[in-house]
């Protein structure tokens, strides 16, 4: 009998074709499909000697390929062609075969599918992969859901590819049916947060310091030594060297100033408002984005009045871009921690068992928000795993108090120039909504009362109460 494969791969655009490359440098043999056949061909022709390929040419082919139980790595487009793709192959499995969706898929679909699957006997894995087509070949922050059953086949296959940091692999069983997708959309929410916050300090660095983007670069750089050690600092500060070819001009300055996006970043605040997590520094670079693509809006806008004040200078400007790194690093401790609440609060709601720390952990190495900083964050769980915050943990809690005087300044700038931080304000203002010990939310109750008879809460007693607003001595009823 020819020797069978221990993983297939359906869908060979380029991430698919990574995986399954990265998979067969592993060692494994991988069974290949794709709808046209082109694809399969092209991809044995130019890389069939990294590795034991098995190109299939119909569904039954492929399925014939796999050893039990079969594993199938299905990388098409999230929405209905991933539903397609089930359908095609799950009539040709068997009882105890798994499908795995590799793609950025809803976790909402992805709990539909599970279920749908586990009721004819298969297992379904919803997997986020992150890191790009890179990550995909080299090593990437893989995050799986599903059953633990499934786990014990697929795990060691795909913590053999993951990246690996401090010799520890970038993946982890994440928890049941969509947690993987769901941790994967978090992922995703803090990757646009922190590409916001490192935006505005581009912007803080050029409007009110004036200085170049080859000089910001340089700035990056070398926060790049220090804790803010990240691959999005360490992309930021390529991207701002670079020169446009044609123009001579900064690459940065003949890109269009209007951010897109996929889509896993809306996700995460729809999510986040559904759940009832705060999470707004992650919707503010949501909207962040909105607004730059908002052209007619903009447009209309243009000219509207703004402060007329000079930049900075002297003392101010020396210190200034060490502010920003404080505003920086207290921001993205803020974005993080609502990430990790928004967490929390799904595996809540959904029943997973999701261990922070680990999270923390598999994000280190492969992933877009791959930072030094998560080690702090596994730390900061493995020494208090009911943490509530991490802005109450000891590190972060000291870090953030004393960025504080940096982080206010920078925005008290920011307001003064007229430059928008919509990250760094919000992230301000969730940390001084948390630690204030009242909050005008009480006004709001009285409000609610007022004109709804919403009722209220006592701080000195139990109970609910409603105050007759409309009687001359405004009596109060208990609710
Ligand atoms: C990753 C990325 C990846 C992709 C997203 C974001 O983890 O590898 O997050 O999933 O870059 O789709 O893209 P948008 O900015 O277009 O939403």
């Amino acid at each position: 009998m020819s020797k069978k494969a221990s993983i297939g791969v359906t869908g060979l655009a380029v991430m698919g074709r990574n995986l399954a490359r990265n998979l067969a440098r592993h060692g494994h043999t991988v069974a290949l499909h794709n709808r046209s056949a082109e694809r399969t061909r092209k991809l044995v022709e130019e890389f069939g000697d990294e590795g034991e390929f098995i190109p299939a040419y119909s569904a039954q082919e492929f399925v014939d390929a796999l050893q039990r139980p079969r594993q199938i790595v299905i990388m098409v487009k999230a929405g209905e062609p991933t539903d397609a793709v089930i359908e095609e192959f799950a009539p040709l499995l068997e009882q105890g075969d798994v499908l795995i969706d590799a793609g950025n898929a809803h976790f909402a679909d992805t709990r539909r599918r599970e279920k749908a699957l586990r009721e004819r006997g298969l297992h379904f894995v919803g997997s986020g992969v992150s890191g790009g087509e890179e990550g995909a070949l080299h090593g990437p922050s893989i995050m799986p859901g599903g059953s633990k059953a499934s786990y014990e086949s697929l795990g060691p296959l795909f913590e053999d590819i993951s990246a690996k940091v401090d010799g520890e692999p970038c993946c982890t069983h994440i928890g049941a049916d969509g947690a993987g997708h769901f941790v994967k959309m978090v992922h995703n929410g803090i990757e646009y947060a922190d590409m916001q916050l490192i935006a505005e300090s581009f912007d803080l660095l050029r409007g009110a310091a004036g200085y170049a983007p080859a000089e910001i670069a340089e700035v990056f750089k070398t926060w790049n030594t220090g804790r803010l050690d990240s691959y999005l600092i360490e992309i930021t500060s390529e991207v701002l060297k670079h020169v446009d070819a044609g123009s001579g001009k900064p690459f940065v300055d003949v890109v269009e100033d209007a951010a897109e996006q996929k889509g896993t970043g809306r996700w995460t605040v729809q999510i986040g408002l559904d759940l009832g997590v705060p999470i707004s520094g992650i919707a503010e670079a949501v909207f962040a984005r909105s607004l730059s693509g908002s052209k007619p809006l903009r447009e209309a806008a243009r000219g509207l009045g703004g402060p007329s004040r000079a930049p900075l200078n002297g003392a101010a400007l020396q210190t200034f871009a060490d502010d920003v790194e404080q505003a920086l690093y207290a921001s993205k401790v803020v974005a993080y921690a609502q990430g990790f609440n928004q967490i929390q609060a799904g595996a809540a709601e959904y029943g997973w068992d999701i261990d922070l720390g680990r999270v923390a952990s598999i994000w280190r190495g492969g992933c877009i928000i791959r930072a030094k900083f998560l080690n702090d964050i596994t730390s900061a769980y493995a020494e208090e795993p009911g943490l509530p915050t991490l802005l109450t943990s000891g590190g972060f809690r000291k870090a953030v108090e004393d960025a504080q005087d940096s982080w206010r300044s920078v925005i008290s700038t920011a307001v003064r120039l007229g430059i928008p931080t919509p990250g760094f304000s919000t992230a301000l203002a969730y940390y001084d909504g948390l630690r204030a010990d009242r909050l005008p939310a009480a006004l709001v109750q009285g409000q609610r009362d007022f004109f709804g008879a919403h009722t209220y809460r006592r701080v000195d007693r139990p109970g609910s109460f409603h105050t007759l607003w409309a009687t001359t001595d405004r009596s109060e009823i208990d609710a």
